[in-house]
C-alpha cells in the first residue's frame, strides 16, 4: 500500500506508476482532485495486466492535519503502508526579500510541515 503526495503530475505520478507497474496499489493524494482522479484511472487501465491500480483523494497538504489524517485512513483501511512519498511540493522563485509573508507560510506549510507530518506518522 502505497501514498504519493502531489501524485497527479511530473514526478509524482511518475513514482505512482512505478507502484502500479509492480502491481501495487497507490493513493494519489493532490491539492488538484481533477487531475489526481484522471491520472488514478489512467495508471489503473495501463496496469490493469500488472494487477495493479490506483485511487485518487483530493488533499490539501498544507492544512493542518490533512497529511497525518490521510497516513491515518489509508493505513487503518488497508491495514498497512509500505510506501509513503511525501512529494508535494511548489516553488516560490524570485528574491527572497520580495517574498510576501503569505508566500513564505504557504512555502514552508507545503514543503516542509506537510513533509514532516507524513513521515511522523510513518515512522513505526
Ligand atoms: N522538477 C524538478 O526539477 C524539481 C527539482 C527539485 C525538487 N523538486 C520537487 O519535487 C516535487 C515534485 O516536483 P514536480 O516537478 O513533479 O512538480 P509538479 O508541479 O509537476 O507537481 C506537483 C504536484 O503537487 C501538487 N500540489 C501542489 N501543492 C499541493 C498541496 N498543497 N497539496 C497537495 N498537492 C499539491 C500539484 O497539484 C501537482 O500535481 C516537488 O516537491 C518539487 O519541489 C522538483
Amino acid at each position: 500500500m502505497s501514498i504519493v503526495t502531489g501524485g497527479a503530475n511530473g514526478i509524482g505520478r511518475a513514482l505512482a506508476e512505478q507502484v502500479v507497474r509492480r502491481g501495487g496499489h497507490v493513493v494519489i493524494a493532490d491539492l488538484d482532485g481533477t487531475a489526481a482522479t484522471a491520472t488514478a484511472a489512467a495508471l489503473t487501465s495501463a496496469s490493469a495486466a500488472d494487477g495493479g491500480s490506483a485511487e485518487a483523494v483530493q488533499v490539501d497538504v498544507a492544512e493542518p492535519g490533512a497529511v497525518a489524517d490521510l497516513v491515518e485512513r489509508v493505513s487503518r483501511e488497508h491495514g498497512r503502508l509500505d510506501f509513503m512519498a511525501n512529494n508535494a511540493g511548489i516553488l516560490v522563485a524570485g528574491p527572497l526579500t520580495e517574498f510576501t509573508e503569505r508566500q513564505w507560510e504557504v512555502a514552508i506549510d507545503v514543503n516542509f510541515r506537510a513533509v514532516v507530518a507524513g513521515g511522523a506518522r510513518h515512522t513505526p
